[in-house]
């Protein structure tokens, strides 16, 4: 089994182990009419049901079923032929049942070994029970269905999933308290299916989620596995059978084979003259003519000495009453070899779902299904008895299938529907998160277009404010600094110790809600009071160190000490700051606090500080970009464009405010309902529009109410709406970085899901997956389309034909999201082939650039003062 799992080739593993595209056990909501075709379950024979699932939970409609004999000139010949008396059938069948026939959904159970590539796409490997029809092994046998009920035309059928007789027994078992995770038959042949880890199965590279895979034991042994077990009389039986070397292991247990290895003993013993006197008769040596049903009345305690006497006595042979006794022990030893060795391969196959699931002990019910397990007397209690010696570690109930899993086929057929339906209205929910080439060349356009208008001065939602930042670092910087960090995720006051390199001392400190929404005195005397903390602590108290305040909100600078805040962002909402010079307010609580006065000397937009961060390192770096909390980009533009600064030459940092993007309307063709029912519940609607489509206070809320709706379409838990996730802010964004992880996605979304109280299937935990990668995408592009804008201005700006340049980046969603930074660098590299763009992450974060700042400025004061 784990050789055929990890896709083993050479030797060629002893069972197949055959992924069946059925990835999650009934639901038990599942409803509708399904019609069902079972063909090979049950050796000559073939089976249509109408199956009515009323998706209430222990609500049953028996469904309608009509068998029909195959003959055995259609078992041996042509394909077609075969086919063609399938859809025969069908029609036949249909012709009789009262019901519409209007878009009737066909499940197709065909038991026999099969690659299948999807629900409703599988090719015959090879024939086994009896079958073997001409121009059908390799073929996709729903085409072959398809293509007969098409040349028959009678009736218009979709046939949407095909399945193995060992699932639909499996999907057909009654909900219960343990989830029925095994499907066993034991009819004219044998089989069992069970639900593997996806990860394990090689084929599959699917990592999440579990498949039912049909593990086609039928084959066991063919490589010489069960030599030592294989007797004279299987060698024979196999040496005559339809396919010998073939199927050994089925030979010993499935139905068909069963009488006639009662005969071939029989016959052995009448030879030796151990039995009927030595007498034998045509009957007793022709192959076939001791069929299953003998066996199991023979070996039936019940049915008594006079009815196995009868069976002999039809063979042609005179038993005497040892005859008789011996005959049934031939059978019990027959039947009970075969139900102990299903045993062991059932044993095998539990304690590989125990290990595959790291399990100590493992609960699951087994369903089972087949004649031999149904009407022989002893076969399911032998099994039963075995499995316990043998998996002593698993708890397992046996459950009969009710109806030879018709029910079950109905119900995968029904998934398929309800998955295909499900997809599909997820795939239309999603489809707007899922921007093209041209879309994002058009919000690198629009954004161009709202620089240029945000430099001039005109009416944009990108206010382009000047940081009266001129020069990057040139390394000659010296000296003590304090700096601020205000507006990430977490506050921070450093001690920057600028000399050849840079050594920093920092400590973080909260804001509480209540300060952040509170009064603005409140939350600047919030602010001297952690800086005081910090000087005692770096005993730096009463020292006046010359301080860099990174301030990360929208500010209209009119000069590097002097910055006018606009308006607050993040879930800041601090009363009376708005309009005000934040470094005054600043410096009045110092003044309050009595603290020593402090030289705030600069006040720096968290792009800022991190781009002059990066360029302490790297000269290159003229774009500072943050995806935190907030998302804003800033860079250098030539003086000469930025109205408002006086002078032509050089150059200044310009902080974008992107996040404000589209507040004018210009990206409502990108907006979603889900964005607009996060905006309208932000603490800032209408504001910030584009920073509402990026950044990590904003995308665990869009995925909310993604989840949200498709929970109302009944796509997502089972259309059961939780207080949780009704809950504001409950799903973090950083649940997506961990969600999308590479690794252990699977597990990731289920931890989460369930600690937020979510009832849930691994469907669902592949499209919350799906969602999430979604929502980061679109950001992650919408981020890189504004780069893409940023790059090519600065390189139209310089009239260059290539430009290669860095971009300094901080921020938690960048940095932590799995796949976020490359898919900003990929959109960039799309939407501006011509620049080469370096993306430099800053490992100090903001705090040493207002530093740096700060010591640039110093160094500039002073070359003025001599
Ligand atoms: C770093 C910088 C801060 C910036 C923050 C943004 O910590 O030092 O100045 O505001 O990143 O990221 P965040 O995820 O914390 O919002
Ligand atoms: C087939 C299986 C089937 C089993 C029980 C075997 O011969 O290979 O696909 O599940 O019989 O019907
Ligand atoms: C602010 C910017 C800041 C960004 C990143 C936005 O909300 O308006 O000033 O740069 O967040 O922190």
């Amino acid at each position: 089994m784990e050789q055929a799992l990890r896709g083993q080739a050479s030797p060629a593993p002893a069972v197949r182990m055959l992924p069946t595209y059925v990835g999650s056990t009934p639901h038990g909501t599942e409803q509708g009419d399904f019609v069902v075709l079972e063909l090979g379950a049950t050796g000559a024979s073939l089976r249509v049901l109408w199956v009515t699932l009323t998706g209430i939970e222990g609500h049953r409609v028996e469904p309608r079923s009509q068998e029909f004999v195959i003959p055995q000139a259609v078992m041996l010949g042509a394909g077609q032929q075969l086919f063609d008396f399938a859809a025969h059938c069908l029609s036949e069948f249909l012709d009789a049942q009262p019901m519409s026939k209007q878009g009737l959904q066909l499940g197709f159970s065909f038991s026999f070994p099969c690659h299948q590539t999807g629900l409703d796409r599988s090719t015959l490997i090879s024939w086994t029970k009896g079958f073997r029809c001409s121009g059908v092994e390799g073929q996709d046998v729903v085409q072959l269905l398809r293509d007969a009920i098409q040349r028959h035309g009678a009736y218009n059928i979709d046939v949407v999933a095909v399945v193995n007789d060992t699932v639909g027994t499996m999907m057909g078992c009654e909900l219960g308290a343990r989830p029925c995770e095994v499907g066993l038959v034991v009819d004219t042949g044998t089989n069992a299916c069970y639900m593997e880890e996806a990860r394990h199965v090689a084929v599959l590279d699917e990592d999440r989620g579990r498949v039912c895979v049909s593990v086609e034991w039928g084959s066991f042994s063919d490589a010489g596995a069960l030599g030592p077990v294989l007797t004279t009389f299987d060698h024979t039986l196999d040496h005559e059978s339809l396919n010998p070397g073939a199927q050994r292991f089925e030979k010993m247990i499935g139905g068909l084979y069963l009488g006639e290895l009662v005969r071939l003993v029989l016959a052995h013993l009448a030879r030796r003259g151990v039995l009927f006197g030595g007498g034998t008769s045509p009957a007793l040596l022709s192959r076939g003519s001791i069929l299953l049903e003998h066996v199991a009345e023979m070996e039936d305690p019940s049915a008594g000495a006079a009815r196995v006497h009868a069976i002999l006595q039809d063979l042609g042979l005179s038993p005497g009453a040892s005859d008789v006794e011996l005959v049934q022990h031939v059978c019990a030893a027959v039947c009970t070899r075969a139900a102990q060795l299903c045993a062991a391969a059932l044993a095998a196959v539990l304690s590989r779902l125990q290990h595959g699931r790291e399990q100590q002990t493992l609960q699951v019910a087994v369903a089972t299904g087949g004649r031999v397990c149904e009407r022989h007397p002893r076969f399911c209690s032998i099994l039963q008895g075995t499995v316990m010696l043998l998996a002593p570690e698993c708890d397992v109930s046996f459950i009969p299938s009710v109806d030879g899993g018709g029910r079950g086929v109905a119900m995968v057929t029904a998934v398929a529907a309800r998955l295909a339906a499900h997809r599909r209205l997820l795939e239309e929910t999603l489809a707007p998160f899922r921007l093209n080439h041209d879309q994002l060349a058009a919000v690198q356009a629009q954004m161009r277009k709202a620089m240029v208008k945000g430099l001039r001065g005109e009416a944009s939602s990108l206010r382009m404010l000047p940081t009266f930042v001129r020069a990057t670092p040139d390394g000659s910087e010296r000296g003590d600094f304090l700096a601020l960090d205000l507006g990430g995720t977490n506050f921070r006051v450093l001690l920057v110790r600028v000399t050849t390199g840079v050594q920093i001392t920092s400590q973080i400190y909260s804001i509480p809600e209540s300060v952040a929404q509170g009064s603005g005195k409140q939350l600047f005397d919030h602010i001297v009071d952690c800086i005081m903390d910090f000087q005692q602590k770096q005993g730096l108290s009463g020292q006046s160190l010359p301080l860099g305040f990174t301030f990360s909100f929208p500010c209209r600078q009119l000069g590097l000490d002097q910055g006018i805040l606009l308006n607050w962002t993040k879930g800041f909402n601090a009363s009376d700051c708005e309009g005000q010079d934040v470094v005054n307010l600043l410096r009045e609580a110092i003044t309050r606090r009595q603290a020593v006065e402090l030289n705030v000397v600069a006040i720096v937009n968290d792009t800022v500080g991190t781009m002059m961060s990066c360029g302490y390192e790297d000269p290159r770096c003229e774009i500072g970009l943050i995806v935190g909390t907030g998302t804003n980009a800033c860079y250098m533009e030539e003086l000469r464009n930025v109205a408002g600064v006086p002078g032509d030459s050089g150059r200044m940092c310009i902080n974008m405010e992107w996040g404000a993007f589209g507040d004018d309307g210009s990206l409502a063709m990108l907006s979603t309902c889900f964005d607009a029912s996060v905006d309208q519940a932000s603490i800032n609607p209408g504001k910030q529009r584009f920073e509402k489509m990026i950044s990590g206070m904003y995308l665990g809320e869009i995925v909310r109410h993604i989840l949200l709706h498709l929970t109302s379409l009944g796509v997502l838990f089972r259309g059961q709406q939780t207080q949780r996730l009704q809950t504001r802010d409950i799903f973090k964004t950083k649940f997506l970085s961990e969600i999308e992880s590479d690794s252990l996605a699977l597990r990731q979304v289920r931890a989460i899901l369930e600690d937020l109280g979510l009832p849930l299937t691994s469907d669902d935990a592949l499209m919350v997956l799906e969602v999430c990668q979604a929502v980061s995408q679109r950001a992650a592009q919408l981020c890189g389309a504004g780069v893409a804008a940023v790059v090519e201005k600065i390189r139209e700006n310089r009239g260059l034909e290539k430009l290669a340049v860095s971009v300094g980046v901080d921020g938690t969603l960048y940095k932590l999201h799995p796949h976020f930074s490359s898919l900003v660098a990929a959109t960039v590299q799309e939407l501006a082939p011509r620049c080469v763009v370096t993306f430099l992450q800053s490992e100090d974060g903001s705090g040493k650039g207002a530093a740096l700042v700060t010591a640039v400025a110093c160094r500039l004061a002073q070359l003025t003062r001599v």
